[in-house]
């Protein structure tokens, strides 16, 4: 029967949303996809700020870039201003990027610093967040420095990822992410160097951008004359305990490379097994973190709402050290890098245009090619049992109205 919104009753209502949530809570070969709404209106992603940037462990790339005592990185999860900077005790921290005296923002983009001064009224912070500099402020009764460090979040590594996080009460990040050490095991990913890190927006929401990164479906579509020959018909989806989702395929060549630019091929990972040194391994860290560990190189993007309609995507390519030490490596990755852009070029226009198709009112949730959307069907089944347990107004509307309709 066609499933068709009936258009006078107005834009699709929540009750509708929590049972087409619902259809998401099954293995790939019976799941539905996520609901269109879920990829175009604004209530969604308030929801999912909530639920998701401001609750989770959010993915800010590799940690490598974070090396050396007092190198920061200024971003912001789920629209808050945040610092991320290593302290003089090999230590990751997360701090809020306000000054506790009137709120200015005290770092900005990337650096090393040897403290963290506010450009306003000059107070100092140490690298840990205690404040140690006030100028002027001999006066102020019963103030004591003690009390005004900076405000901190939970920091942590992974497997050479780096997480954020703004909620205490989540478990940590080897709970959250289960047996993502074991899967990973075979890749030296902790000691791979990132050789270029680039932002760049796209009009399309944030999770449809992670979706066509982890789907096999469209290669032969979307990327026909670029990558495809080198991808065989992936393996069944690894079985993943935690908050992620991962599958491999063999290759025939590097997936880093176009297929017509296998012969700049650099060598595998030092220690890579036979099986994992000849395909690709692509994970994605729910919600917003997702990578591709190839025999060679591994590249990284994290995705995060610019709004419902839009993202920004932040694109990270690491290299092995030793590699990224030859005389010729700049020109040897120059290779790497083309491949990215060039297939990226043909997952934008095809994410824009399906993001004009998700915005309109007809959209309906479709459902998934089990083996090739496997990654994609996971993070769907997470996603909605994770929507639907929040306790935020768009599930608590959903819960009620879904029960007084059953
Ligand atoms: S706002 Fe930072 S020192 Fe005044
Ligand atoms: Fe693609």
């Amino acid at each position: 029967m066609l499933h068709r919104p009936d258009l006078a009753a107005g834009p699709p209502k929540s009750y509708a949303l929590a049972k087409d949530l619902q259809n998401c809570i099954a293995p790939a070969a019976e799941a539905f996809c996520l609901p269109p709404q879920c990829y175009a209106e604004e209530a969604v992603l308030q929801a999912e700020i909530e639920t998701f940037f401001r609750r989770k462990w959010i993915g800010i790339g590799h940690s490598g870039r974070f090396k050396a005592a007092g190198d920061y990185e200024a971003l912001e999860v789920g629209g808050v201003p945040l610092i991320v900077i290593r302290g003089k005790d090999g230590v990751l921290r997360a701090f809020a990027n306000s000054c506790r005296h009137r709120g200015a923002r005290l770092l900005d983009g990337e650096g090393n610093c040897r403290n963290i001064r506010c450009p306003f009224h000059s107070w100092g912070y140490k690298l840990d967040g205690r404040l140690i500099g006030v100028p002027h402020m001999e006066d102020a009764a019963g103030f004591d420095k003690a009390d005004y460090g900076l405000t901190a979040f939970r920091a942590a590594e992974l497997g050479g990822f780096a997480f954020v996080c703004l909620n205490d009460a989540t478990p940590s990040l080897s709970e959250e992410f289960g047996n993502f050490a074991k899967i990973h095991s075979p890749w030296p990913l902790n000691n791979l160097v990132p050789t270029r890190r680039h932002s760049f927006e796209v009009r399309c929401n944030w999770k449809s951008f992670l979706d066509v990164f982890n789907e096999y479906y469209h290669l032969p579509y979307v990327h026909r004359d670029s990558i495809d020959g080198v991808y065989n018909r992936p393996e069944v989806a690894s079985p993943a305990r935690g908050a992620y989702a991962s599958q491999f395929g063999a290759t025939d060549g590097t997936g880093g490379l176009l297929e017509h630019q296998q012969d700049h091929a650099l060598p595998a990972m030092s220690g890579l097994e036979d099986a994992a040194s000849k395909g690709v391994r692509y994970t994605w860290l729910f919600p917003n973190m997702t990578f591709a560990a190839a025999s060679d190189s591994l590249w990284i993007y994290e995705a995060n709402p610019i709004d419902a309609r839009s993202c920004r995507v932040t694109q990270t390519i690491c290299f092995p050290q030793e590699v990224t030490e030859w005389p010729d490596f700049e020109a040897r990755a120059k290779h790497y890098y083309h491949r990215l852009d060039a297939a990226i070029a043909e997952d934008i226009p095809v994410l824009e245009n399906q993001q004009r198709g998700l915005n309109s009112p007809f959209a309906v949730q479709g459902r998934f090619s089990p083996h090739l959307e496997a990654n994609v069907a996971a993070f769907a089944k997470w996603y909605a049992g994770e929507m639907l347990a929040a306790d935020h107004a768009l599930s608590n509307a959903a819960t009620m109205a879904s029960g007084a309709s059953s």
